[in-house]
């Protein structure tokens, strides 16, 4: 089955051609990253504006790389119908009813949340006895535990209270100085930390690691970033050091916490395999953590490129989980809940 999926729930415009929910025929994804490099955020409406633009050359992109296509190959059409900006769902929603309608091709609603845990299971051929499974998402909004009876069904298990894990590393990147750059920026600094053997040692909390509950809290890290700035700063050791030594612990509380209540998930569930998705999944350390704890535990990663927003995730998640929907009834949903099955 070859599906036609589209994007564009936060700053990404994307569209991708799956066949089978794990061949990827084509895929683009413009991001006005650079743009909100400038205003140190999203701005929704100069995001959806953005789409506007991009949505066509996107789509035409998209089939132009995949020499034998033909608009009648195309089974299907996925689209992100939620969680995320109105604005931003509306180009894509808008688009993909248009596509399937002068198409006659069915239409395929999407959970983006849902979507990121699909990336995992592209190119590999996932059995029977990889299951049941726990599927952590961990992007900038959301931090989410998932218990999986096979690949088709999810069932929520917690999530954060307050912010989520990349939240919180964007958040403490921005409060040092490392821009709109989140996650990645942070992993850079703890790389150099890492490479250069120094003694600096800060210590930050984990929270909520040892509670025996399936959900998150990251905000309390956050306070205790912008403390330990101050203190450092009174005391004039806030330079390059410093910076990468901050850097290199909040990677380890972030990502300690990550990794705990996911085996807690899966000790609990007596689960076989973890799946990781979600812009924060691209975290070399959080992985390798993973591998280290994670014992006989199967472990399915996505591919670095394909954690953050994609369109292939979306044409993957309506491949195993898709219920066709007709134009009338599908609409943007900024508020869609990760509970709905
Ligand atoms: O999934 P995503 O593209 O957008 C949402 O749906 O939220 O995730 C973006 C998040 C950002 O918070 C960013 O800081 C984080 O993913 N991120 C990373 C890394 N690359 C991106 N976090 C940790 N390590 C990385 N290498
Ligand atoms: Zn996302």
């Amino acid at each position: 089955m070859r599906i036609l999926g589209i994007e564009t729930s936060c700053d990404e415009t994307a569209a991708a051609i799956v066949e089978d929910g794990k061949d990827i025929l084509a895929h683009t994804v413009a991001s006005s990253k650079q743009l909100h490099e400038k205003t140190g955020g999203i701005i929704p409406e100069i995001a959806a504006r953005e789409q506007v633009q991009c949505m066509i050359p996107v789509l035409e992109e998209t089939l132009n790389q995949s020499p034998s296509f033909s608009w009648t190959s195309i089974d299907a059409i996925a689209i992100t119908v939620g969680p995320g900006l109105i604005g931003s769902l509306l180009v894509g929603v808008e688009t993909a009813k248009t596509i399937a309608g002068v198409l006659g091709k069915p239409l395929i609603p999407v959970n983006h949340v849902h979507a990121h845990i699909y990336a995992a299971f592209l190119h590999t051929k996932v059995s029977k006895n990889a299951f049941p499974a726990i599927a952590l998402v961990v992007s900038g909004g959301h931090t989410e535990l998932f218990r999986m009876e096979a690949l088709g069904t999810l069932k929520w298990l917690g999530g954060t209270l307050d912010d989520a894990a990349g939240e919180a590393y964007d958040k403490t990147a921005r409060m040092m100085g490392l821009g709109f750059g989140g996650g990645a920026a942070i992993a850079a600094e703890a790389a150099k930390f890492k490479a250069q053997g120094s003694k600096f040692k800060i210590k930050l909390p984990r929270p909520m690691m040892h509670k025996d509950s399936f959900d998150f809290s990251f905000s309390g890290l956050k306070t205790a970033v912008m403390r330990e700035i101050k203190k450092l700063q009174d005391e004039k050791q806030w330079n390059e050091v410093a910076v990468q030594a901050l850097a290199y612990e909040i990677q380890e509380a972030i990502s300690d916490v990550l990794v705990a209540k996911t085996l807690n998930a899966a000790k609990k569930n007596k689960a076989v395999s973890i799946a990781l998705g979600g812009g924060v999944a691209a975290n070399a350390r959080l992985r390798e953590k993973l591998r280290e704890a994670g014992g006989n535990l199967q472990l399915f990663f996505p591919d670095p490129a394909l954690c953050t927003d994609n369109a292939v995730m979306i044409a993957a998640a309506a491949y195993y989980r898709g219920k066709n929907a007709t134009v009338e009834t599908i609409d943007a949903r900024p508020a869609l809940s990760v509970e709905a099955t």
